[in-house]
């Protein structure tokens, strides 16, 4: 539990927040803290509403801090009001001045709210400007993203169908990070890239530089191509759309293509955000069969609304992904402005990897070795491989973790591996 200094602390930073948003019209959602915000959040409207009461019960939800009154009523700028058991400010200025003299420059500068009035009533050195932009904006929350996304379901039945398609997660939900994958070079250059795009996305409107924002990831499966286009909505705090183009022929066919358009169009209304569509081969190997003449309309749909979409002027990163490369056509490969590989990772990748996979386990391991013995694995196989060494060793209730079981594992899975292979050369 936090110390009781620091809940008085938080207590009077949410009443100052709630009397300062109330009091400037200027302010908006976006001068809020996360915290505060989720808790004001009107789903139905898509915003805060004013006034923001401070009731001992918000108090509990947002810190966790119950009968928050008891904790500061000796304070002389605040009253409780009995009934709802509100909490209020009496005087502004001199609850402001009290905050400001407890060691509170710190939370003033991630609350834009504050920052706002300590920048214009107050010798404290803070750019509210600055704090604003460093605080997460309302788009980024998940309770933002699903009003966005109730309200368009709201829309029919129609819209629903195409809620099916597309599987969304916003960016605090994600549990991927960059940090947790070891890329290659080449992959940590295009993110980059990607980045200063985004950064400087009014620029490249300004010199009608429209070819950016379209990847494709490319390699066998379990490569980390999902892993990383996740990890970029975290990285970037996008909303995550993500289509499975196998999904596109388990629908009504009939509406199928319909739908597409409107998964693009909800990415353009969630934007900025992230488009990560899967298993794009399927696209050409629609293309090859001529059975239905449903799933043909839909994948030129797609592809349409591919050319459609754009970084730039639509604040929408796509990211295709596949990991059969040779099925796709020259009209699926040129709808992308960069190819990313995503090779098997070599020896040093391998250990680089086993270093992360194995960070928080409790035991000494020679990683090189373990990478020399695990030519052709993917980062997938090497997850596999301390799946199976810990669960071995948790079946002798060992929660610590000897090189030994790692090796066993990894000759356990190298025999499964050739099995694996017999079996797709009989085929
Ligand atoms: N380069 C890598 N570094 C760390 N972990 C990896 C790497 N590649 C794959 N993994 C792990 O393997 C698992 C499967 O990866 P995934 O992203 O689903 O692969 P893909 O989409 O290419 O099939 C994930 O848990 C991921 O963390
Ligand atoms: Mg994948």
């Amino acid at each position: 539990m936090e110390d009781p200094e620091n809940q008085v602390l938080d207590i009077i930073e949410l009443v100052l927040t709630a009397h300062i948003y109330n009091d400037f019209d200027q302010l908006d959602e976006n001068d809020l803290p996360p915290r505060i915000r989720k808790n004001y959040w009107n789903s139905k409207e898509r915003r805060v509403d004013r006034p923001i009461i401070i009731s001992e019960n918000a108090v509990d939800r947002i810190y966790e801090i119950p009968h928050a009154w008891r904790l500061i009523k000796t304070l002389p700028f605040v009253v409780f009001e009995e009934f709802g058991a509100r909490i209020n400010l009496t005087v502004l200025d001199l609850a402001a001045k009290w905050f400001a003299t407890q060691d509170s420059l710190s939370r003033i500068n991630q609350n834009p709210a504050l920052a706002f009035y300590y920048s214009r009533n107050d010798s404290l050195d803070v750019d509210y400007e600055q704090v604003r932009r460093l605080n997460k904006p309302k788009e980024m929350d998940r309770e933002w993203i699903f009003s966005l996304i109730d309200e368009i379901a709201g829309e029919g039945e129609e819209a629903e169908d195409m809620l099916k398609l597309v599987a969304i997660s916003a960016p605090e939900d994600v549990r991927e990070s960059l940090d947790k994958l070891v890329l290659t070079q080449e992959q940590i250059d295009e993110i980059e890239k990607v980045v200063k795009a985004i950064q400087y996305r009014d620029y490249l409107r300004e010199i009608e530089l429209f070819e950016i924002g379209k990847l494709l990831f490319v390699g066998p499966p379990g490569t980390g191509k999902t892993s990383v286009a996740r990890a970029l909505s975290k990285e970037l705090g996008l909303p995550f759309l993500e289509v499975r183009l196998s999904m596109v022929t388990s629908q009504y066919l009939g509406e199928t293509s319909k739908n597409i358009g409107k998964v693009f169009a909800l990415a353009k209304r969630l934007n900025p955000c992230i488009l990560f569509i899967d298993e794009f081969d399927y696209v050409a190997k629609t293309r090859l069969s001529d059975e239905h003449g449903a799933i043909k309309r839909a994948v030129n749909m797609l592809l349409k609304s591919i050319d459609d979409i754009s970084l730039v002027d639509d604040g929408v990163l796509m990211i295709g992904a596949t990991n059969h490369p040779s099925l796709l056509d020259s009209a699926a490969w040129r709808r992308f402005d960069k190819i990313v590989p995503f090779p098997l990772p070599d020896a040093a990748m391998r250990k680089e990897i086993f270093e992360k996979i194995t960070a928080r386990i409790k035991g000494t391991f020679d990683t090189q070795k373990l990478a020399e013995m695990t030519d052709q694995c993917t980062g997938s196989d090497l997850r596999l491989i301390l799946r199976e060494a810990v669960l071995k060793a948790l079946f002798e209730d060992r929660t610590d973790l000897t090189q030994n079981d790692l090796e066993e594992a990894v000759s356990n899975f190298s025999k499964r591996f050739e099995l694996k292979m017999s079996e797709y050369e009989n085929i």
